[in-house]
């Protein structure tokens, strides 16, 4: 895929109802999306006025910087707006049931971007809302961090050719997202954890079986230098995401040995870039100095949260 921007008020609407996982979007969508994300970093004055009078609402289970500012100053730029309502002190679902909450919601809003614990209570929302609901996060995907991360690859790279991205450390949230989005793409990918931190058998399988169409090649490591090897991206994320910090000790030292390091980074491909979601511990899954060097991504992928989340809102909601 190679970059060129589509021009304005053409872009496609989504046909799925909603995104709660990157399958949710087919390739010919994620492209078109990408393509969009393009033209509105480009020329965002062009829609400033596309979601006017929309409103969006966010629920959040967990913290967030760039996920919540990101779609609160999307809806805003572009001439719509959004209600943040914060979830941290009780879960979706405690108060009143989740398919309850989804069916307020859709008489006011015109969308739900939640962030959850359990992709289930994302799954009930959407089951009873007439409204898209948007996965900010749960702790089975992070789709909209891998619609940044993509866009991220291809402004830099000016295409998927060729490309071979490495996961080094937990097979979490947000590496399942790169796993659908890469093979979506046809770029290859290299999962590389301690066994038991490896990816689940039923995403793997999907992942593979759209593998086989779109030619991307995934493989599943626990060796750092096999999976980095011809890695034109390394990507790694925490050791313990939100709501596993019990754990936080026993994860120390199932991951010692899988930081990304200049050693780590040397034996990737000459040019590889390096990535990550934000935030991050430097000094357990990666070392200060890659994560300050020229090949970090790392604020280039945050900015593009904004963009990618503007195509996202645009396609689903846009023109409803
Ligand atoms: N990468 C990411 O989702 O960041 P936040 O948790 O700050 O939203
Ligand atoms: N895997 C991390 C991502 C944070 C953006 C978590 O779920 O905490």
């Amino acid at each position: 895929m190679n970059i060129h921007a589509v021009p304005f008020g053409t872009y496609r609407t989504v046909e799925a109802p909603h995104f709660l996982r990157d399958s949710d979007l087919s390739a010919h969508e994620l492209r078109s999306l990408l393509e969009l994300a393009l033209q509105v970093k480009i020329e965002p004055e062009l829609y400033r006025e596309s979601l006017r009078h929309r409103a969006v609402a966010l629920l959040f289970e967990k913290p967030s910087l760039r996920t919540r500012m990101t779609f609160e100053l999307a809806a805003l730029q572009l001439g719509g707006f959004s209600v943040f309502q914060d979830h941290q002190d009780g879960r979706i679902g405690e108060r009143e049931p989740a398919r309850d909450i989804a069916r307020n919601l859709d008489r006011w809003f015109d969308a739900v971007v939640a962030r959850t614990y359990s992709h289930k209570t994302l799954e009930l929302l959407a089951e009873w809302s007439k409204v898209p609901v948007i996965n900010a996060l749960s702790d089975s995907y992070h789709p909209c961090q891998a619609l940044a991360d993509f866009l991220t690859l291809l402004e830099h790279f000016g295409s998927f050719e060729g490309l071979k991205l490495a996961y080094i450390g937990d097979a979490n949230n947000v590496a399942h997202s790169l796993l659908h989005c890469s093979t979506q793409m046809g770029i290859s990918i290299s999962l590389c954890s301690p066994p038991e931190y490896a990816p689940r058998a039923k995403d793997l399988a999907q992942a593979n079986s759209i593998a086989e169409s779109t030619g991307s090649r995934i493989e599943v490591l626990s060796d750092i230098e096999e999976a980095v090897r011809g890695a034109t991206a390394v990507y790694t994320d925490v050791w313990t995401s939100m709501g596993w910090e019990d754990e936080t000790q026993q994860r120390r030292i199932a991951f010692s040995g899988y930081e990304v390091t200049e050693a780590v980074m040397s034996a990737a491909s000459k040019d590889a870039v390096f990535m990550h979601c934000l935030p991050a511990l430097r000094g357990e899954e990666v070392s200060d100095s890659v994560i300050e060097s020229k090949a970090s991504l790392v604020f280039d992928q945050a900015e593009n949260r904004l963009h990618a989340h503007k195509a996202l809102l645009l396609m689903m909601v846009g023109r409803r």
